[in-house]
């Protein structure tokens, strides 16, 4: 049988923090009532030359270097990304030449916050097709650029970062199977519905959200998704050693732990130094784990997200 196996991590996050105590200078809220509904303290802000592709190089870089492998030895990018660079070429391909990398076939995923579970999967399949030997996946966010920065609601949540993994052919799991979800009549809930016409945006491209609408969908489809990775692999949540969910809100993931009957210590948390860092924020939290020490050879971890779209899904590996 072809596997797959994650071989290497990275990441990174721009220099530049923003406090809660900074954004209470300019909306009306306070350090107390973001961390009491969200976990978030502070978030990291992208410089303004600092492009997805920049963040995404500097965690390809690592998790390249992790994996022991040079940037030409990939022949397979995918770029899971809501804040492209441009409208096109696709940010996977932009990587692509800032690696120096020509071998690889390069695209990108939308899948806003489960972007990282979509495109782990997609390379999956990738590999045991035998299309490709060592994919770089990497979710990538300068969310701060469609933020309306004076609006409350949305501003305190976001986050920019990177993350990445290197998947390679195994002859052992590896992703032992992931499932994937998608519900286009939800998308009202939560978008950044602006168009271009004639060179312009047209309507509103930040983003918006019924936040308690999210809050409700993610609770459920989270604990369902989850259920159904496991069942398929004849497990249960206590069989997981690690759960790495996106890092959306801390009562989302408290919520889903305890339906799952995971303790708060096997849970990965970033939530409060990253805030939501969409598509970036599993690569980010798991490379953070790995490169800590918690995450060792063997253990069972479980990977999942829901988003605009809305999309959901959840991965479950073995490492
Ligand atoms: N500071 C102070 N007050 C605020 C803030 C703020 N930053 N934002 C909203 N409020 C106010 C509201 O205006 C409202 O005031 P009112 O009662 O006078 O009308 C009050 O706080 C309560 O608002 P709610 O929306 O009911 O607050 P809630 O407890 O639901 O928390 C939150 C809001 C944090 C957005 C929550 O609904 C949530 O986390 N939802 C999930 C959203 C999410 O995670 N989105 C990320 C993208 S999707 C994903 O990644 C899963």
């Amino acid at each position: 049988m072809i596997y797959s196996k994650i071989i290497g991590t990275g990441s990174y996050l721009p220099a530049k923090t923003v406090t809660n105590y900074d954004l209470e200078k300019t909306v009306d809220t306070t350090h107390d009532w973001i961390v009491s509904r969200t976990g978030i303290s502070e978030r990291h802000v992208a410089a303004e030359n600092e492009m997805s592709s920049d963040l995404a190089l500097h965690a390809s870089i690592r998790a390249i270097e992790a994996a022991g492998l040079k940037a030409a030895d990939i022949d397979l990018v995918i770029v899971a990304t809501t804040t492209p660079d441009h409208i096109f070429p696709s940010t996977a391909c932009v990587l692509q030449d800032k690696l120096g990398n020509k071998n690889a076939i390069a695209f990108d995923v939308q899948a806003v916050c489960s972007g990282f579970i979509y495109a782990l999967n997609t390379a999956d399949l990738y590999i045991r097709d035998g299309q490709a030997k060592n994919a770089l996946i990497v979710g990538t966010e300068v969310l701060s650029r469609i933020l309306n920065w004076d609006d409350r609601t949305t501003c305190v949540l976001f986050g920019d970062g990177a993350g990445a993994v290197v998947l390679q052919r195994s002859d052992t799991p590896g992703i032992l199977s992931a499932k994937l979800h998608a519900d286009g009549s939800q998308r009202c809930m939560l978008s950044a519905p602006g168009q271009i016409r004639d060179g312009k945006i047209d309507g509103e491209a930040f983003i918006k959200m019924d936040g308690q609408g999210v809050f409700k969908f993610a609770v459920k489809s989270l604990s369902e998704v989850a259920e159904e990775v496991l069942a398929a692999n004849n497990m249960k949540g206590t069989d997981i050693d690690w759960m790495i969910p996106h890092q959306a809100n801390i009562r989302i993931i408290e919520s889903t732990a305890k339906k799952l009957g995971l303790g708060m210590d096997k849970v990965v948390l970033t939530v409060a130094t990253h805030g939501n860092t969409s598509a970036a924020s599993i690569p980010l939290a798991l490379d953070t784990a790995v490169r800590d020490g918690r995450i060792k050879p063997g253990q069972h971890l479980l990977m999942e997200a829901v988003g605009g779209g809305f999309t959901w899904g959840a991965a479950l590996i073995r490492w």
